[in-house]
């Protein structure tokens, strides 16, 4: 508890983010596709919501190879979004209701319609031919064996120059050479240019890739099933992280989070300990690697545990339970059945919103948007579905219903179809025809419904984020799991010296019974997730899928 109580005040500690997904979250001119216009029309809700901070995802021009993780200019706004005033006005209308953004920084690739890379495959003596990593093939083949994260190899021949680029996502994503300073300069340039028109800060994208391990080595069998693992955390990414802090990051007032992909969480650790300088948060993939309906609570409970002991005094969490790379977290880590949807979408906020950490909400999860029913293969857009069919279908690897199974349990459309915010056709989010269904649920599933409801999900997350705003033992209080084997509960306390909470929480469809040690006996109810709170005295009495917070005695 004092390692906890010691831990720095920072703004973004005390944050509540929201991560808005663009093309799917307003759409304000009936094409079909989310815009910034969009945002700002729908920042009441936000702010009712008790937002602090938005996360937008890349909302730059991109010829849209990978929904706009494929940048073509790093200084324009994608036209389908809108203009640099539509982002210049979007901003204002933030800060006037107090709330920050941060925007998705996306520099261990490019697209490769970016200018540098036109001049860098334009010919080998091109002053911008090293800002990318081309190397001579090998034995007839590619420079190496390294697989693309989304499937085939990580390397595309040039004909012009008869060389290979290296790309770890897809062939239209080159990775950048970090190793060249003057690559590393324009990064920096254009991070104060969005940093100077007032972004607070950012989520960086696959940020633990951008070094590379000299000699670009084979991969042993072993390590091919993973990747991720490999690419991350080359030799001079602290260094690279350290000095982007010292050139751009330390100036201002700001926050960072990095995608910790292929990230260990010992690594992790590292790249967040706030002794070192490189980044304030990173987003642990442990939690959201747990195979659906595959997972265990304590296993769950394990993962918050341990991310919890290794951000200790120095570090700092990130709290996440979804976003738009992953599938639904209600479909995930609750309960999508009808009968119990609602019920433990509130639990998983519950748990959300009182981890030491800063709670990061994926749109659509406050009003518990689930995963889709998709039919076929044509309902999907993502590049990665996309190439998965390509790869096991086409190919005759695996049967279609086997790819579509998976794709329907892991997929990243789950997470990308559109708002929900009324009952209107399309779920009030476009007048057009959206760019990706919408969830057909929306009709009873949606923001308007909710917000008359006091019951409703998206109350309770008013009412959870209200809460954690008025009590810093929620933020800042030692976390401590005071029954890790538990196959259905989540019962854990914050404390600090002058005020404590135990957090109890049922993940199952079954009532629960718990008496909780000495010295964490509930006094009051501080919030529950159900309109019938359970009494405070012991035993604690949950219904399936509910979860209480109690203050207890400090
Ligand atoms: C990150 C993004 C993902 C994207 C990939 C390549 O994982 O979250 O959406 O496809 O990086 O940029």
């Amino acid at each position: 508890m004092d390692a906890a109580a010691a831990a720095s005040e920072r703004w973004w500690k005390a944050a509540v983010v929201y991560q808005i997904y663009p093309r799917s979250f307003m759409d304000s001119d009936g094409d079909g596709v989310g815009d910034l216009r969009g945002v700002t029309a729908r920042l009441d809700h936000l702010q009712a919501l008790g937002i602090d901070v938005i996360w937008l995802c890349p909302h730059f021009d991109s010829p849209g190879a990978d929904n706009g993780y494929d940048i073509r200019d790093y200084r324009k706004v994608l036209a389908a979004f809108g203009t640099m005033a539509d982002f210049d006005a979007m901003l204002t209308a933030m800060t006037a209701r107090g709330m920050r953004l941060i925007i998705d920084l996306v520099v261990n690739h490019t697209s490769d319609e970016h200018a540098w890379f036109r001049q860098s495959r334009r010919a080998k003596a091109d002053p911008r031919r090293d800002f990318y990593i081309w190397r001579d093939g090998k034995d007839g083949g590619a420079p190496n064996n390294w697989p693309a994260i989304f499937g085939g190899s990580a390397w595309t021949l040039d004909d012009a120059s008869g060389q290979y680029y290296l790309h770890l996502f897809t062939p239209q994503q080159p990775d950048l050479n970090w190793d060249n300073r003057q690559v590393r300069q324009e990064v920096y340039d254009l991070m104060r240019f969005w940093l100077d028109k007032g972004v607070s800060g950012f989520r960086m994208d696959v940020i633990a890739f951008i070094s590379k391990p000299p000699g670009l080595p084979d991969l042993a069998p072993d390590q091919l099933a993973h990747p991720e693992r490999a690419y991350a955390c080359g030799p001079r990414l602290h260094a690279f992280l350290q000095e982007m802090n010292r050139e751009v990051l330390r100036l201002y007032d700001g926050m960072t989070v990095g995608e910790a992909f292929g990230v260990s969480p010992e690594q992790s650790q590292q790249l967040t300990d706030e002794r070192r300088g490189e980044l304030d948060m990173a987003f642990d993939f442990a939690l959201v690697d747990l195979e659906p309906s595959q997972w265990t609570l304590p296993q769950f409970k394990a993962i918050i545990g341990r991310q919890d002991r290794l951000a200790g005094v120095h570090g700092w969490n990130a709290a996440f339970l979804g976003n738009h790379d992953q599938p639904r977290a209600v479909s995930h880590f609750g309960d999508d059945d009808p009968a119990w949807r609602m019920a433990s979408a509130k639990t998983l906020a519950t748990v959300l919103l009182t981890l030491r950490g800063t709670p990061f909400i994926y749109q659509g999860e406050e009003i518990a948007m689930a995963n889709a029913p998709f039919d076929s293969i044509e309902d999907f857009d993502d590049v990665w579905a996309k190439t998965l069919w390509r790869e096991q279908v086409q190919s005759g690897r695996q049967s279609a219903e086997a790819v579509l199974e998976r794709l329907r349990r892991t997929g990243r459309d789950n997470a990308r179809t559109p708002m929900q915010w009324s009952a209107t056709p399309n779920g009030g989010f476009s007048t057009g025809k959206p760019w990706l269904r919408v969830n057909p649920d929306y009709a009873h599933v949606n923001v308007e419904a909710q917000a008359r409801d006091e019951g409703s999900v998206l109350a309770h997350y008013r009412r959870l984020i209200a809460l954690r705003r008025a009590e810093p033992a929620l933020v800042y209080g030692a976390f401590e799991d005071i029954d890790p084997s538990h196959p259905d509960l989540f019962v854990y306390t914050r404390r600090l010296p002058n005020k404590a909470f135990l957090i109890a929480a049922n993940f199952s469809r079954r009532a629960q019974t718990y008496v909780p040690p000495p010295g964490a006996t509930p006094t009051t109810v501080a919030l529950s997730s159900a309109a019938s709170a359970p009494s405070a005295a012991p035993p604690i009495c949950l219904e399936g899928w509910r979860s209480v917070i109690f203050e207890i005695r400090a």
